[in-house]
């Protein structure tokens, strides 16, 4: 199984007062896309940026933008992220009736469409509709906020969602946010996580490179059938 895995920092996480400094070094860093949390106060209790930040925030990479719409009404502002800029959109389950309707709406206006489910969310909700979407995004944090600590059930919600898209033979990208570090993103990706979101876990450090580095080396050792720094010795 070649599966491509994704780090996405969360710029969540990020130095406000010099944004477009960190996206330049999150991108020189070796980031695969960058995450950005759009929130409205209503779905979630924080507020956090909009469609201005992500029109700039395209101005200054090349990177993909994979936006996360954690707001009531997704629907409505659809179209105006895509002309902001953004390559993938994940609206919640929780506020989508239609699921397919909405990923081929996505589909239309050219971007890759992502469905997440909170903590609570049953995984048939959005397995129900697996064939219409590009992503699947799995919160294993309540969201609404960046540095939770990660929620340990969540790796049997990964497993058996891959599981379940396997058994389709159904090649969805499944993404994982809220509270990834070096030290669980190994676990996450043997349990089928592909696409790994990272806000606190990167910004927090000084040398971005070097934790993205060590967090490669983890998903490399995992997808080696191996673990590193831990719980398995290495043979031979
Ligand atoms: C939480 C957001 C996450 C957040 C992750 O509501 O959806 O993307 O930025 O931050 P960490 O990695 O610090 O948990
Ligand atoms: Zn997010």
């Amino acid at each position: 199984m070649s599966r491509a895995f994704k780090i996405a920092p969360s710029i969540l996480s990020a130095d406000f007062t010099r944004l477009g400094e960190e996206v330049r070094r999150i991108e020189q860093a070796g980031a695969d896309l960058i995450h950005f949390d759009v929130m409205d106060g209503h779905f979630v209790p924080n507020l956090s940026f909009g469609i201005p930040v992500l029109e700039s925030v395209r101005k200054i990479t090349a990177l993909p933008l994979d936006v996360h719409l954690m707001i009531d009404e997704p629907a409505r502002y659809l179209e105006q992220f895509v002309r902001a800029g953004a390559n993938s959109i994940s609206v919640h389950a929780e506020v989508c009736e239609d699921i397919p309707g909405i990923a081929y709406r996505m589909h239309q206006l050219g971007i890759h469409a992502a469905i997440a489910i909170n903590p609570e969310t049953e995984p048939t909700r959005v397995l129900d509709a697996a064939a219409h979407l590009d992503m699947i995004l799995v919160m294993s944090v309540h969201p609404g906020f960046g540095g939770q600590g990660f929620i340990p059930e969540s790796i049997g919600k990964v497993q058996a969602i891959r599981h379940e898209l396997q058994r389709h033979g159904l090649e969805v990208d499944v993404e994982i946010d809220g509270g990834i570090k070096v030290d669980n993103i190994g676990l996450v990706a043997q349990a089928g996580a592909n696409v790994f979101v990272s806000g606190s876990g990167i910004f927090g450090h000084r040398d971005y490179a070097e934790i993205i580095r060590q967090m490669r080396e983890e998903l490399q050792a995992r997808s080696a059938g191996r673990t590193i720094g831990g719980d398995q010795e290495k043979s031979g």
